[in-house]
């Protein structure tokens, strides 16, 4: 069993950038069943205003506009997903990305220092490692991110570490690595509804439903046990916990970074089988050349996030695909 979050002064008041979108409104729903107090910003631009949880205040906004809105809600604490999130997209036009997720931030971070909101959670990634030589990754691996956008995660990173050290903010940056699964609650479900959509599970998913004539699966000659990539799949409910144990692990001018993943790898073979298994679908599946920028094998050191925030993953790959494909049939 899970250790539970350190308390933090209760109740708390949180302002949650991003909620309308997947992980941020898993958060958001959460952070209100603990019993914190949740204002959400999100300019739906991917986002949807209807997965804001109930009980939250919400403003249609952007980070950069969030001044006023701490004006009419105080927070004491911020965590941050708003973001442009495509890979490949940041690599045609990182422009968007650096402006979007970096100039945001420092926005939304200069907004925090003028009002004395020093506690932040950022949502960081596995794309700031790139192609890391160690399996599993520890936080210390050398980032060398292949996309604007692990690129403009590492900026903030680096902007949030100069920022601890000289204004005594409390910063954890979370680096997730492959988020799945859906949260489910007697009043309303929260999951994975992109309107671009490239991720494996939902893609799988799609496809079993028959709303695809198949999944492409990009990639079999890989130096790995199948020929297939390997990732490390984390349960969205998890990934939440780590956020509200982050929350008061944050300590005043320090910046943690912690890796967010099970620790273990899965092929997308054997994702595949996973969905085939849980939907009793056909699932079927055309092998394409490798996708651009695609490592081989991401599979995180969890040690920090034990150490850290007493965080341990409690769901695993087949509770993720069954969270996931149940979030599809009701959404579907
Ligand atoms: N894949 C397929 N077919 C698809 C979609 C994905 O075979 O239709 C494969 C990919 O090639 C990859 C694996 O499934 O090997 C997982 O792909 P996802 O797109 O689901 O996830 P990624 O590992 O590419 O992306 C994740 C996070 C990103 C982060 C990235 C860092 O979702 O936010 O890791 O590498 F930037």
């Amino acid at each position: 069993m899970a250790s539970p979050p350190i308390p933090i002064e209760s109740p708390s008041t949180v302002l949650v950038t991003g909620g309308a979108g997947y992980i941020g409104s898993v958060v958001a729903a959460e952070l209100l069943a603990a019993g914190h107090e949740v204002v959400v910003v999100d300019d739906l631009s991917t986002g949807h205003a209807d997965a804001v949880p109930a009980g939250a205040i919400f403003v249609r906004c952007g980070i950069a506009d969030v001044g006023p809105v701490l004006d009419e809600h105080p927070v004491d604490a911020v965590i941050h997903f708003a973001a442009r999130s495509l890979v490949a997209e940041s690599v045609r036009d990182p422009a968007r990305y650096w402006h979007n997720n970096v100039a945001g931030t420092l926005a939304l971070l200069e907004a925090m220092r003028a009002r004395a909101v020093n506690r932040i959670v950022f949502s960081s990634s596995a794309a700031t490692y790139g192609e890391a030589a160690e399996s599993p990754i520890p936080e210390t691996a050398p980032p060398r991110p292949v996309s604007a956008y692990g690129a403009s995660k590492l900026a903030v990173e680096l902007a949030l570490s100069d920022y601890a050290r000289a204004y005594g903010i409390a910063a954890v940056s979370l680096r997730y690595f492959n988020v799945a699964g859906a949260l489910h609650r007697a009043d309303a479900s929260y999951g994975e509804r992109h309107a671009t959509e490239t991720h494996l599970i939902p893609l799988a998913l799609r496809a079993a439903a028959g709303q695809a004539p198949e999944l492409a699966l990009y990639g079999t000659d890989y130096p790995t046990s199948d020929g297939t990539c390997i990732r490390d799949y984390v349960h969205v409910v998890d990934l939440a916990d780590a956020h509200l144990r982050a929350l008061p692990a944050a300590q005043p001018g320090l910046h943690h970074i912690v890796n967010v993943g099970s620790g273990s790898g899965y092929s997308v073979r054997e994702v595949i089988d996973a969905v085939r298994s849980v939907t009793g679908r056909a699932l079927p599946v055309r092998e394409q050349p490798r996708r651009d920028g695609d490592p081989a094998h991401l599979v995180a050191a969890i040690d920090t996030a034990a150490n850290l925030l007493r965080w341990h993953p409690q769901r695993d790959l087949t509770r993720m695909v069954t969270d996931a494909w149940e979030f599809h049939t009701r959404t579907a």
